[in-house]
Parts: structure tokens; sequence; C-alpha cells
């Protein structure tokens, strides 16, 4: 499995031959303005909610990619679906079979609306079980209890991918607790610098993550990594 990270919430994932983007927000990132939207080739087009800062490039990618099917939960697949956007609606709890392995959508502490404002559904975060690597997926959420769900329904997680910016999510310290809640150690980060209230202290974060045994990896945005 290779993992780019294209800024803030934003992740490229390549299993076999399946290409997948969460949560697409690259061309409002000042931050991420190396990287062209239009050269990005998908399969699956996977959001955690409806917010702005998750589904802002998600038309252009259709675009540019057809046959991409989205995916998230019922609200927003209904609203894309409205701009003829194919997608697969999903709910909290329910697995789905796909070509690169198995989607869950789970539970996520935070807000969903979309950019007219119409209500978005529930937030949710996404478990991938391929059959080589696990991944969780937080998206914007709080540390919740029901992260102790997720290794219960999972083989062991190669990686989790949670937000620390602090403000709209939790921060690290609550991400390194998170880690410990769905049992991986292995922690790439999100969610952070990409507006001034979330603007993150890299040293003190993996200095934290490393006192408790912990790894946080935090990408150059375009880095990838195999895992
Ligand atoms: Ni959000
Ligand atoms: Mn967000």
């Amino acid at each position: 499995m290779k993992i780019t990270f294209l800024g803030h919430a934003t992740i490229h994932l390549e299993i076999g031959d399946s290409k997948i983007i969460i949560d697409p927000f690259i061309s409002g990132n000042e931050l991420a303005s190396h990287i062209d939207v239009n050269t990005i080739a998908v399969d699956y087009i996977l959001l955690t909610h409806g917010h702005q800062d998750h589904v802002l490039d998600v038309e252009t990618i259709a675009k540019n990619n057809p046959d991409a099917l989205l995916i998230s939960n019922y609200e927003i697949v209904q609203w894309f679906a409205e701009k003829g956007i194919n997608g697969h609606p999903m709910n909290h709890g329910g697995k789905h079979r796909l070509e690169f392995g198995t989607l869950k959508y789970v539970n996520a502490i935070h807000s969903s609306v979309l950019p007219d404002g119409t209500y978005g559904g529930n937030p949710g975060g996404f478990v991938i079980n391929t059959s080589s690597k696990n991944i969780y997926i937080a998206g914007d959420t709080a540390l919740t209890m029901d992260m102790k769900l997720v290794p219960l329904g999972s083989p062991p997680l190669d990686m989790c991918i949670l937000p620390i910016g602090d403000n709209f999510t939790m921060g690290y310290e609550d991400a390194a607790i998170a880690s410990d809640f769905v049992q991986c150690n292995t922690v790439m980060g999100c969610h952070y610098d990409t507006f001034p209230p979330i603007t993150l202290d890299m040293e003190a974060a993996v200095s934290h993550f490393k006192s408790k045994g912990k790894e946080l990896l935090l990408l150059e945005i375009g880095e990838s990594i195999d895992l």
C-alpha cells in the first residue's frame, strides 16, 4: 500500500491496482499549491464528512475521473448524486467489499454540513482491511471511546491516520490516546497547519509520541510512504 499525503486531511492511497483519494482539499490549500489537482488519478473518492475542507475538489476530481466511485455516508452521496457523481452510500458500522479490500464506515465525533448548508449526515472515519495491510482513517473527530471498537472488528492495524491539529479536532495529546484505543502505535498526523487555529508545534508533537513509545509521521505535502 502506497500512502501519499496531499495536505490537510487529503490522503491518496494505492492498493494493488486501485487508486483512492480521501477528503480532497487541494486547490484551496495554499500549503499545497505545488500539487495539481487535475493530475490526480483515482478509482474511488472517500469522504469522511461534508465540510468544505474535505470536499472542495470532489467535483473537479470526479470530472477528470468519470469512472470514479464516490463513497461516503448516505446524505453526502445523495448530495453529489444530484451533481451527476456516481456514488455508493454507507452508514455507521457498515462494511462494504470493494476490489481493494473491505471498507468500514465508523463513528467520529464532529459535525457535518455540506458547503451549501445541506445536512451532511453524521461524520465518520474509515477502516480499510486489505489482504496485506490494515489502516484506520479517523476523519475529523474528537477522541472518543468508540475508537476502542475499531480493533475489535479488524485485524491488527498497520497504521492509523489521525487529526492532530487541535481546535477543530483532537490535538496530538488526545491523538496519542486514540492510538492506544485503536491499538496502533504507528500514526500519521493530518489536519494541522492549514489554518492559523490548527498550527502545530511539530517538535513537541513528535516527542510526545516518542515519550509514549509511539511513532508520529509528519509527511511533507506530496510525500509518499510504502506501508
Ligand atoms: Ni470538519
Ligand atoms: Mn476539517
